[in-house]
């Protein structure tokens, strides 16, 4: 291999695609100096994936780790995301109650109602910064409430969950003070609430959480702690870079945003191709319990392995021409919600958070388009998606 595959380079930050696809036609599993092995192709993000008892999920949430020598941090990597069967199986079963498909349905009107309540402080301007002012604060505030959380607070939710996952990937910033301080704060609100719900439990997510603490003895406080800190970063940073990811995508492919303007009814399949083409969740962590080989690679014990969702994607040996975006192609199978049993909890929610969304901002924003002439992504390794998104658009008539 001629190259060394650097994810803090900021121009690999910029476009990571060709990096990736030199990694899957030179060096499929790439063993890094640092001491990882890096897998490109799909065949082997989906063995690693589909292989909990070899490829161990303790590696998760070790980049999301904030280190705190003086108090405790927020540790996202010890809650379900970070187990393996069978506690992760006996903790999913909790927070599968929350995730109903009845409960994520009933939650359409509310999207709404928040969709509306956004638009409302931009829609007469004829300029909107997409990422801050609107695909930011809608899944902050619906994961907020199904937690039963302060909406009111959701500046400060965005923070935290911004600072704990894009901070804490990105060069220069990990283990940072203002990482742990953010980290600490953190954990004081979410300890007060939980204190409180225990006192007074209602039928939010956290009150589900208490329960499964209390009467069937199967989370710890502390467990629950991050438990709740999981699902609200989990269903923030997430949700808002695929809105922020499929609005560039359209911006970038005139004729595909002419195409489906047409009809909105086609914007489930732009989603799902912007989570192929352009994921926000670009890679994931595993931990080898055993050695073992992987497309001709032996793998020590205890040797941190990074499945690269996003090059699995847009892997030609899997998806015929691969680099296009193309809505109308058949993307199942894609890996961006991960596969196998940590398959991601809130894919459903995200998907009708993004449809609801993309359905106001295309069908209400008339001849939308970038105001200014480029697009500042996060500077994180794991994250991709649109830092800032300024947009000019005709104000409704
Ligand atoms: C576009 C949006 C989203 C993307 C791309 C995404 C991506 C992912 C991925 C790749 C995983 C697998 C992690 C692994 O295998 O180690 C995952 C897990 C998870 N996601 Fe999402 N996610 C999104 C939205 C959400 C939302 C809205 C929520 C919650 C409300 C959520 C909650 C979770 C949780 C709790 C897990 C851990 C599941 C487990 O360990 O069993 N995600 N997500």
């Amino acid at each position: 291999m001629s190259f060394v595959f650097n994810p803090m380079d900021p121009e690999f930050l910029r476009d990571p695609y060709p990096v990736y696809t030199r990694l899957r036609n030179e060096s499929p599993v790439l063993r890094h100096p640092a001491g990882f092995h890096i897998v490109s192709r799909y065949e082997g993000v989906e063995a690693v994936l589909r292989d909990a008892t070899t490829f161990s999920s303790a590696a998760m949430g070790g980049g999301m780790r904030a280190n705190d020598s003086g108090g405790k941090p927020i540790v996202i990597g010890g809650s379900l995301i970070g187990q393996d069967p069978p506690v992760h199986t006996e903790q999913r079963a909790i927070v599968n109650r929350g995730f109903t498909p009845r409960r994520m349905a009933a939650l359409e009107p509310r999207i709404r109602s928040v969709i509306e309540e956004l638009f409302a402080k931009f829609e007469h301007t004829g300029r909107v910064e997409l990422t801050g002012q609107f695909a930011s604060p809608l899944p902050v505030t619906v994961i907020a409430e199904l937690l039963g959380l302060d909406a009111e607070r959701r500046d400060d939710f965005k923070r935290w969950s911004g600072t704990l996952v894009v901070a804490s990937t990105s060069p220069g910033q990990m283990g940072s003070p203002e990482l742990l301080r953010t980290s600490r704060e953190f954990r004081t609100y979410l300890s007060e609430v939980i204190e409180e719900r225990r006192a007074h439990p209602g039928s939010d997510l956290v009150s589900v959480l208490i329960h499964a603490e209390q009467q069937e003895g199967v989370l710890d406080a502390e467990q629950l702690l991050q438990f709740a800190s999981l699902l609200l970063v989990a269903g923030s940073e997430t949700t808002m870079n695929l809105i922020g990811n499929a609005v560039l995508a359209l911006l970038d492919h005139p004729e595909v945003f002419e195409w489906v303007l047409e009809d909105l009814d086609r914007l489930p399949g732009v989603i799902e191709e912007t989570l192929r083409w352009d994921s926000p969740v670009q890679l994931l962590m595993r931990l080898t319990t055993c050695e073992t080989e992987l497309g001709g690679v032996t793998i020590p014990k205890g040797a941190p392995v990074m499945p690269l969702l996003a090059s699995a994607n847009r892997d030609e040996e899997r998806f015929p021409d691969a680099q296009r975006f193309d809505p109308e192609r058949n993307s199942a199978g894609h890996l961006a919600f991960g596969f196998g049993n940590h398959f991601c909890l809130g894919a459903s929610l995200a998907r009708l958070e993004t449809r609801c969304a993309l359905e106001s901002v295309l069908g209400r924003l008339r001849e939308l388009q970038l105001d200014g002439e480029t697009v500042e992504r996060h500077g994180s390794f794991l994250i991709r998606g649109p830092k800032a998104l300024p947009l000019r658009f005709a104000s409704a008539a």
